[in-house]
């Protein structure tokens, strides 16, 4: 990589191997907050590796939780020992708590904060600084806290109210982080949160909380918790992000040829909605369920080429595969046919994520037109290879290097180095895979 955070990528014949992929970057998250949060000492395994998830943990400890690097299996990422703090132990934090890129530290912890009758202060990076924050101040307000922002911008200063009511909330944006904040705050209000949801979001804070202990409602009615109850502490083990499988799916299912084997993924069945698009794309994939740890199953998946067609993501479907939509994306240049609507949300995540996506592939070669929703990407002529600007956003370096693969030519991704925000490991995996 250069010191400006180049990198260039060669085209590749195909790709195989066997990979194991750094822990999921939400339930590591999750498991951080909880451990935090319960009775008792906590040993997390095979917590991801990436930015995003490390801001949490500082976080965490400047608001007094002690996190300390445990002995762990060594095929399996980092492993954190969380000394808990018990249910509104946390203590008010000496300076701005710092959530650098990640969306989900910020909504999260604010769910906590607001239940800790102190003030304080949560700031990111220019882009966290852009993300939409109305959407957890409302209903944080209407529990009990006060929350200022700019704009409904970041930097928030979250005030927690001494006591904290439940609410019964239907959020307008499909969301698991406005989701998690709300049952984060419920957890510590008497009586009982419910969370509505027309379209599921992924459920990683429902699995984690019976995890350590809590009994949570789940049923037609939303997701329904009753407050002040005591968390336990335990040792969980994160599976493997299947976000960022979804790199090495895209690029074995564009290259003839390639056979990939995924090891030790989670495959919750509200994260692998990308398989079923990647077969309906042509590509041949098959999933064992190992084991379940902490209540997410877990497994492998092989992906095998096959030749591509054509297919649409319909607005129900996108909850289900939002940070993957950019690589299934960068998989439909490679000659397939992609039409994505009703994923506007898209536009508020780590950049505007139609334009810069479609502004980079364009820039290779590509034939896709940007919607004010969505995207539409014809894959009928191969890239050229060429500069695409990742705008530091983790998944578009990524994405952008597996359109890269099936060019002509080299191609330069600006800003690659963003990709440690959820996968460090992930260039030089990419040239371990080639074959
Ligand atoms: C996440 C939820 C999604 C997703 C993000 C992680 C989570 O965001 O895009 O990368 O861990 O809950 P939204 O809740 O904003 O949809």
């Amino acid at each position: 990589m250069s010191s400006s955070g180049a990198v260039t990528v060669a085209p590749a014949d195909r790709v195989r191997g066997s990979v194991r992929l750094p822990g999921d970057k939400s339930i590591s998250h999750r498991y951080a907050i909880l451990a935090a949060l319960a009775d008792g000492p906590s040993i997390i395994h095979g917590y991801s590796t990436g930015n995003d998830c490390a801001s949490t943990l500082t976080c965490l400890q400047a608001l007094g939780v002690s996190i300390h690097e445990a002995s762990g299996p060594s095929t399996n990422g980092v492993s954190y020992m969380i000394e808990g703090r018990g249910l509104g132990g946390l203590l008010p934090p000496t300076g701005t708590l710092d959530a650098g890129n990640s969306g989900s530290t910020m909504r999260m912890l604010a769910g906590v904060l607001a239940a800790h009758p102190f003030e304080a202060t949560i700031d990111g990076d220019a882009s966290l600084r852009r993300r939409p924050m109305r959407r957890i101040i409302t209903p944080l307000e209407r529990m009990g806290a006060r929350v200022s922002a700019v704009d409904g911008r970041p930097p928030l200063i979250v005030q927690g109210g001494r006591t904290i009511t439940p609410l019964d909330f239907h959020p307008e944006v499909p969301s698991a982080q406005v989701k998690s904040a709300l049952l984060f705050a419920g957890l510590h209000a008497e009586g009982v949160t419910r969370v509505r949801e027309d379209i599921p979001t992924r459920d990683h804070t429902e699995r984690a909380l019976q995890a350590f202990g809590a009994r949570v409602d789940i049923g037609p009615n939303g997701i329904a918790l009753a407050g002040r109850q005591r968390l336990t502490g335990r040792t969980v083990r994160v599976p493997g992000d299947i976000s960022s499988a979804a790199f090495w799916l895209a690029a074995a299912a564009s290259l003839p040829g390639s056979d990939l084997v995924l090891e030790h993924v989670g495959l919750n069945p509200t994260r692998t909605a990308i398989l079923d698009v990647l077969r309906r794309l042509g590509a041949r994939v098959e999933t064992h369920v190992e084991s379940e740890t902490a209540h997410e199953p877990v497994g492998s998946i092989r992906i095998q080429h096959g030749a591509l067609g054509a297919t649409e993501i319909l607005p129900s479907e996108v909850p289900g595969v939002i940070d993957e939509l950019p690589v299934l994306a960068a998989l439909a240049t490679h000659g397939g046919e992609l039409a994505v609507s009703g994923a506007e949300e898209l536009r508020v995540k780590e950049s505007d994520r139609i334009s810069a996506l479609a502004e980079g592939l364009r820039a290779l070669g590509a034939d896709i037109d940007e919607r004010p929703d969505g995207f539409h990407v014809r894959g009928g002529r191969r890239l050229t290879g060429g500069e695409a600007d990742a705008r530091g956003d983790h998944r578009l370096a990524m994405a952008f290097a597996v359109a890269a693969l099936g060019a002509t030519g080299p191609t330069t991704i600006r800003d690659a180095g963003a990709a440690a925000v959820s996968y460090p490991e992930f260039f030089s995996v990419l040239e371990s895979l080639r074959a």
